[in-house]
């Protein structure tokens, strides 16, 4: 039986959180193999609405084992107080597991996510401040901390004054903060551990266990194609692999094992943060789709950039992740409007480019070519297969997967479970 990647195709918060958690039902373990409390997962469940960051979307569907792979990196006190956040609305965490090759966020890393912004002024990524790009520069670097030192005291404390010279330095000579003593990051971290060790495994071994009686494993990605760090907009991309490589490496299943690559895409386009975005609308349209988007960031509230869709970034998403199936989202938002523009290739310099350019510089220089779709008005959100849509959405939906590199398997038409509309089964 198979493993499934799900990653995003744009620059994140496409719904894979509502993708994952509709498939959750259909699969035995949903894993988490990067990222970590930068991630904001919106799941609606009826009346009830779930907004998850560090656990993964499997968590809310009972019977399937959620999993914190060994490439996602976790702040404590944001996981327990997402634990005892969702427990307390009934839903048990008990099968929680966490990879015992998993780094932990120390408080030191959030100062230094946070300061390193400020100084960088209007060089700044608009990271999300968590700690995010430093935990994983002190993984490369070989001074991270990892959740099985925590089951040590004696190791715990060596590594964290293993990390201390450096990390004092970059905090006091060049941000001018306060220092941090070994003491009070091993205190902060150990008020962790009696509640953290049951839950910590070799997820590898679990996960390839797993597949080997029959089960079925959804690695689920967060973040999204272009903020990955090889293949994303960088710099201006998150620190980890985002995209269906990163499932691997961040999970410890190896690639042959991979059955299908779900690729989540939004009918139109939104970025968080900073960097190059060509269809970004800076008018009233933009405006338009970010109101009836609802497109304000679940982590940091900030309002998103929004644009029409491009589809040269998902067919450069279908490229370097190899997606089998893309999961189109949000069509709902765009009811209403008289012509639908998507962007069919590039202008760079003079030049006509089909695919993403080379270099950064082509990108930022990056102007749409765009193709006029007719729209429809009539409201979709009850619609729940495709000849129930307008044909004017059909053409937009077939026409998008003509230009995307992939076959469609599905169209959201509204955040609720049920507002799906299934073109062909994904297990
Ligand atoms: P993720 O980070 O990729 O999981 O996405 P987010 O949860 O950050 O953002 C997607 C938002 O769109 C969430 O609020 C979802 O509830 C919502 N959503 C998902 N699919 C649809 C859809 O088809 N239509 C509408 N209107 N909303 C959707
Ligand atoms: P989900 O999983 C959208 C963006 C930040 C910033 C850049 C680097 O919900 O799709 P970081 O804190 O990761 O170092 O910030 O990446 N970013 C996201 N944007 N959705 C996300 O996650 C994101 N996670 C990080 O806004 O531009
Ligand atoms: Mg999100």
């Amino acid at each position: 039986m198979p493993a499934l990647v799900l990653i995003g195709a744009q620059w994140g918060d496409e719904g894979k959180g509502k993708a994952t958690d509709q498939l959750g039902s259909s699969v035995d373990l949903v894993v988490k193999f990067n990222g970590g409390n930068n991630a904001g997962h919106t799941v609606v469940i009826g009346d009830e609405t779930y907004a998850l960051h560090l656990l993964p979307s499997g968590i809310l569907s009972p019977g399937c084992t959620p999993v914190i792979g060994n490439g996602v990196v976790v702040d404590l006190s944001v996981l327990f107080e997402e634990i005892d956040g969702i427990e307390a609305r009934g839903v048990s965490c008990e099968r929680l597991v966490i990879s015992a090759d998993a780094h932990v966020i120390p408080s030191y890393n959030r100062t230094l996510d946070r300061v390193a912004e400020r100084f960088l002024g209007n060089r700044k990524i608009g990271t999300t401040g968590r700690g995010i790009g430093p935990t994983y520069a002190d993984k490369m670097n070989r001074i991270g901390i990892r959740v099985q030192d925590l089951l040590d005291e004696k190791i715990l404390r060596q590594k964290v004054e293993g990390a201390r010279a450096q990390k004092n330095h970059l905090l006091v000579k060049v941000y001018n903060r306060k220092a941090f003593t070994v003491d009070e990051v091993v205190e902060d971290l150990l008020q962790y551990v009696d509640r953290i060790r049951p839950m910590v495994r070799d997820t590898s071994l679990l996960l390839n266990e797993a597949l080997d009686r029959g089960e079925t494993v959804l690695l689920e990605g967060g973040q999204a194609t272009l903020l990955d760090v090889d293949h994303g907009t960088y710099p201006f991309v998150t620190s980890s692999s985002a995209t269906a490589g990163g499932a691997c490496t961040g999970s410890g299943i190896g690639p042959r094992r991979v059955d299908k690559v779900i690729a989540v895409v939004k009918a139109y386009t939104t970025r968080v943060g900073e960097g190059p975005f060509p269809t970004e609308l800076l008018d009233a349209d933009g405006e338009r789709l970010r109101n009836v988007g609802h497109e304000y960031g679940t982590t940091t509230g900030r309002p998103r950039r929004c644009g029409w869709y491009d589809a040269v970034i998902a067919r450069y998403a279908a490229r370097v992740n190899g997606v089998t199936d893309f999961v189109l989202t949000k069509l709902d938002v765009l009811t209403g409007w008289e012509q639908i523009p998507v962007c069919v290739a590039y202008e760079v310099d003079g030049k006509r480019l089909d695919e993403m350019p080379m270099t950064q510089t082509e990108f930022h220089h990056a102007v749409p070519e765009y193709e006029f779709f007719d729209g429809w008005t009539e409201d979709i959100s009850a619609a729940r297969t495709f000849e129930d849509l307008p044909k004017n959405a059909q053409d937009y939906v077939r026409a998008l997967e003509g230009l995307s590199g992939a076959p469609f398997a599905s169209i959201g038409v509204g955040p609720d479970r049920e507002q799906t509309l299934e073109l062909r089964p994904l297990v």
